[in-house]
């Protein structure tokens, strides 16, 4: 009898494929008579193209095409409608404006990715240049707009008879004001962007990596001009994405159109150094963030103001505060406003825990300078102010164990081993310290449709149109597939990755578990029904004529009447190759609930005395993600979040050159990202406490089978989120030296040491 793999350590379904190679990602696929695409980008961040001379890359060997701006062969249009606001909002090579440093102004296709290479390096170009626009500091600021709730972005909620924030900061006991910054950083993914467009006809098959199968596909058909049900998108294996691959860039559509003009297949591959540019970037940032408590480390007032960029072409409108500072804490004063700054900068996007992960650093590094100014130990402090209902709209949470999360931490981790005095362990060369943050993520509600077919082989199929671009996303699909129908999972073959199956949840913003997992529970329900209804209906079964509510489906077996089958054998009984349900879900929220999820980080670092050098040593996530669906996949999920944040807290940054608007460090010799070497064995717990407010009902098993939802939220981000400052913290403490320009790096320590 076979029991769910739900919370069980499951490999992942295509683990086998993706380590032997034989997983085929959006570079690797080939087609018959393939030709390759390389882009020319803009070596100035703002201006207009005067010329650009292409005779020598025209005849250099190989060459089949070069596209130059203003280019009109490749009718490419504007995107319109809903997506137009997520998108690059220029047509790629249509005129000869340059918009940012890096921008593609030029495509050479060739028989050869070397020779297209070789030929784009022998376009030159000249610019009538003008002063871009790249400070944060100097540019005028505007109002970010809604959050990616549709939220207000300032607010201020203040207690009765309180004038203003800073008349409640001023009438607090204690009050700490920290300014924060950080340059622009990058979402890495370890596959480069990559684009293969295969036409056939007026219909255009498109390889690529995309989080929204859906989007992406809708947004390369009008950029092409064509119907939408005539682009398929192949996204069936993504390496990495962490929000840069949420919707096209101005250059995806590029080698379609080409390959459309050419009548051949063209591939293109960004470089690495193209890939800082062209694919995004979380937005640089200052926060402010101010906080008025009583001498027993009771808030008061809450303050987070923050100045962010907003780049011309795209931009992730960053509100930091927004589920984090306005979420978090009890306090009866709160103030919350972002602004941004115009500037000639490539477009950035939302990079895992986009506003979740630098706002938590902010407000997470305050909480803990006010632990130092009140003396109050800082988890000691985070209970005293926890929240029982959100500080902004008084609702209540469908689930919170955020209490249980420090209480678990502290203790696995050691935490009252510590010493809360600065540089109080020294170990050789090496100051020790630790510190501790809370991570906090939203569950955002999103639409999903999943299909479910039962075969006449015994087996299933699950379809469902998401993205796994690493997250497990597949084996998500098949486990919940095998507990909603009872049966094993090696009986359960997931389908994903495709524009032209139901359209499933965005792999974005950690909601593609939760959106998912209920709906292949409503499509299991109804094809059991079904099921019943072929049973009584069809002249082929043994039950024919018999009432439906006489049949039980249990663990693939339909039992009646004194009889039992299992679907595989009454499908062939009946002649059927198989029977389908589909469900899909709008995935509107419960207004009368807040749905977040919450975790507790506590780290160890040693700091080298002389050199500055910062290691994390130790550290202990413990999260309260609902019901976990695959122990595996989610603890890899949550290292993953922590190793972005030893990346976020210690490595990474990307140096805007002031007077060119040239990302400096664009390579991956000067972009530093975590390596093994940089991380250190994660300890992570999962509380394991399910959420059926937001899923739906979760059964007991048995008879249940088709209507558990089990209680899952998803877990993509929380572990990022909070990660970062824990780290910082136990800088200060191992080091007394308070570092608010992340990323901490030794030049920053090393004066003070
Ligand atoms: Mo993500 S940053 O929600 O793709």
């Amino acid at each position: 009898m076979p029991s769910s793999p739900v919370g069980r350590e499951t490999d992942r379904v295509d683990g086998r494929l993706k380590v032997t190679g034989a997983a085929e990602y959006s570079g690797d696929y080939r087609a018959t008579d393939l030709a390759h695409a390389h882009l020319v980008t803009s070596t100035i961040a703002r201006g207009t193209i005067t010329r650009i001379e292409t005779t020598a890359a025209r005849a250099a060997p190989g060459v089949l095409r070069v596209y130059a701006a203003p280019e009109s062969r490749l009718n490419l249009y504007p995107i319109t409608g809903p997506l137009a606001g997520f998108v690059e909002n220029y047509v790629p090579l249509k005129d000869t404006e340059v918009r940012f440093h890096g921008q593609a102004i030029a495509m050479v296709v060739a028989e050869t990715p070397e020779q297209a290479r070789d030929a784009a390096a022998l376009v030159t170009v000249t610019y009538d240049t003008r002063p871009p626009r790249t400070s944060l500091a100097d540019e005028p600021h505007e109002p970010a707009g809604p959050t990616l709730s549709g939220t207000p972005s300032s607010l201020e909620v203040l207690a009765p008879g309180v004038e203003s924030i800073d008349a409640a900061l001023a009438a607090s006991d204690v009050v700490v004001k920290a300014e924060f910054h950080q340059h622009i950083q990058h979402h890495v993914a370890m596959e480069p962007h990559a684009i293969l467009a295969v036409w056939n006809g007026d219909r255009v098959t498109i390889h690529a990596g995309a989080q929204v199968p859906a989007a992406f596909a809708l947004g390369m058909s009008q950029r092409l001009g064509v119907l939408p049900q005539n682009v398929q998108l192949n996204t069936k294996y993504v390496g990495g994405a962490f929000g840069a691959r949420v919707i096209l860039w101005s250059d995806t559509p590029l080698p379609a159109a080409a390959a459309r003009e050419l009548g051949r297949p063209v591939r293109l591959v960004l470089t690495r150094e193209q890939m800082f540019t062209l694919t995004g970037h979380r937005p640089q940032l200052t926060q402010t963030v101010r906080l008025g408590a009583s001498r027993d480390g009771v808030l008061n007032a809450v303050s987070h103001q923050s100045v962010s960029e907003r780049p011309t072409t795209v931009t992730f409108p960053m509100t930091p505060a927004h589920n984090t500072t306005d979420a978090l804490y009890r306090t009866p004063n709160l103030r919350v406003h972002a602004e941004l700054a115009v500037l000639d900068i490539p477009g950035s996007r939302a990079m895992r825990g986009p506003n979740e992960a630098p706002g938590s650093f902010a407000l997470e590094t305050a909480m803990d300078e006010l632990a130092v100014a009140t003396g109050i130990d800082p988890v000691e402090l985070r209970l005293r102010n926890n929240a029982t209902v959100h500080p902004v709209s008084g609702l209540p949470w469908s689930s919170k164990h955020l209490e249980e999360c420090y209480r678990v931490g502290a203790r696995r981790f050691g935490w009252s081993a510590r010493s809360a005095t600065p540089r109080a362990r020294i170990d050789g060369q090496w100051l020790y310290g630790t510190g501790m943050a809370t991570g906090i993520y939203p569950a955002h509600r999103r639409p999903a449709s999943v299909r479910v077919r039962l075969l006449d082989d015994g087996t299933a199929v699950v379809s469902t149109g998401i993205s796994d671009f690493g997250t497990g996303g597949a084996t998500m699909v098949a486990v919940s597939g095998a507990d909603a129908l009872g049966i094993p999972l090696d009986r359960v073959t997931p389908e994903i990755g495709d524009s032209l199956l139901p359209q499933g949840a965005p792999a974005v913003g950690s909601s593609a578990t939760h959106a998912t997992v209920p709906q292949v529970v409503n499509a299991a329900r109804d094809v059991i029904d079904e099921l019943k209804r072929v049973a009584v209906t069809d002249d082929g079964s043994p039950w024919h004529g018999a009432s439906a509510d006489d049949l039980r489906y249990e663990r693939g077996i339909l039992h009646g009447l004194g009889r039992s089958m299992t679907f595989g054998r009454l499908l062939r009984a009946i002649g059927s190759p198989g029977i389908t349900a589909t469900a899909e879900s709008p995935g509107a929220a419960d207004p009368e609930y807040v749905h977040h999820s919450f975790g507790a980080h506590f780290c160890e670092v040693r700091v080298n005395r002389f050199t500055g050098e910062t290691r994390v040593t130790r550290f202990t996530t413990v999260a309260d993600v609902g019901r976990v669906i695959n122990a595996k996949a989610a603890r890899s999920q949550l290292v993953g979040g922590v190793i972005f944040g030893i990346g976020h807290a210690l490595l990474e940054e990307n140096h805007l050159e002031l007077d060119t608007g040239r990302l400096a460090n664009s390579t991956l010799a000067d972009y530093l990202v975590p390596v093994n070497a940089d991380v250190p064995d994660i300890d992570v717990v999962m509380l394991d406490r399910p959420d059926p407010i937001l899923t739906g009902p979760l059964g007991d098993g048995g008879e249940d089978v088709g209507t558990r939802s089990l209680g899952a939220r998803g877990l993509g981000e929380i572990g990022t989120v909070g990660s970062a400052a824990a780290i910082g913290n136990a800088v200060y403490n191992a080091t007394g030296i308070r570092v608010r320009d992340v990323p901490i790096t030794l030049d920053k320590l090393i004066e003070h040491l």
